[in-house]
């Protein structure tokens, strides 16, 4: 198992201090960050866009992933990638052709990722699985942070861990939504390698750092 890697969610930060908060994140050790970006549209909430993530980029080294939860994500992806995102994460529902919309992500000089709603099976992306650098496995339904954990969904992540080795042993599995203390183990008994944690990071007791190790500690 290669080392678990956490991408915090910005979604429950203080938008104010969206700058000294990266800096918090990166000090924490996290890997990488996960920009939750919302239209409104495919889910209810509206979040940030590409202008916000270009202002943040010069306060932390981190790696950007800009998890793109909007209808028709060809028009933006660019303006993502060029604020700073080295991985761009589209909906496999939001776009009517995912093996064009992936080959542009890649087109841009991006590593290139799907998201898979709770319902959505893994045949979905069976034949773009060459073009994959992350599948994202939903294990809430996207718009809101702080929701419920789907267990249910924890048989997909090994079935989408068996279709990688299969299929791209380069592709890596990660898994957004309700990932706490209580729900990683499951995880990562599955095949999650990179975690997506919202509420459950920013919330814990000891703060940041000690979220980060203690994340660390279920997984090893
Ligand atoms: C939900 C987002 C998730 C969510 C994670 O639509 O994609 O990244 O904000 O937050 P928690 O960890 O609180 O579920
Ligand atoms: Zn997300």
């Amino acid at each position: 198992m290669t080392k678990l890697e956490i991408a915090p969610s910005i979604l429950p930060a203080d938008f104010g201090q969206l700058g000294p908060t990266l800096q918090d994140l990166q000090a924490a050790g996290v890997d990488r960050v996960h920009w939750d970006v919302m239209d409104g549209v495919f889910v209810p909430n509206l979040t940030v866009g590409a202008p916000v993530i270009e202002s943040c980029r010069r306060w932390s080294d981190l790696p950007f992933e800009a998890h793109l939860m909007i209808v028709d994500p060809d028009r933006h992806v660019e303006s993502f990638v060029r604020a700073g995102c080295e991985l761009v994460i589209i909906h496999a529902e939001a776009t009517a052709h995912l093996h064009r919309s992936l080959g542009l992500i890649r087109s841009l000089g991006a590593r290139a990722g799907v998201a898979l709603n709770p319902s959505t099976p893994p045949s979905a992306i069976e034949y773009v699985m060459d073009l994959l650098d992350v599948i994202l496995v939903m294990t809430v339904n996207p718009g809101f942070g702080g929701q419920r954990y789907l267990a249910s969904v924890e048989p997909k992540i090994a079935s989408l861990a068996a279709l990688r080795d299969l299929t791209n042993p380069t592709t890596r599995i990660e898994v957004d939504g309700g990932v706490a203390p209580d729900t990683l183990a499951g995880v990562v008994e599955n095949g999650g390698e990179i975690v997506v944690s919202g509420s459950a990071l920013f919330a814990h007791p000891g703060g940041l750092r000690a979220g980060v190790e203690a994340f660390h500690a279920i997984a090893e």
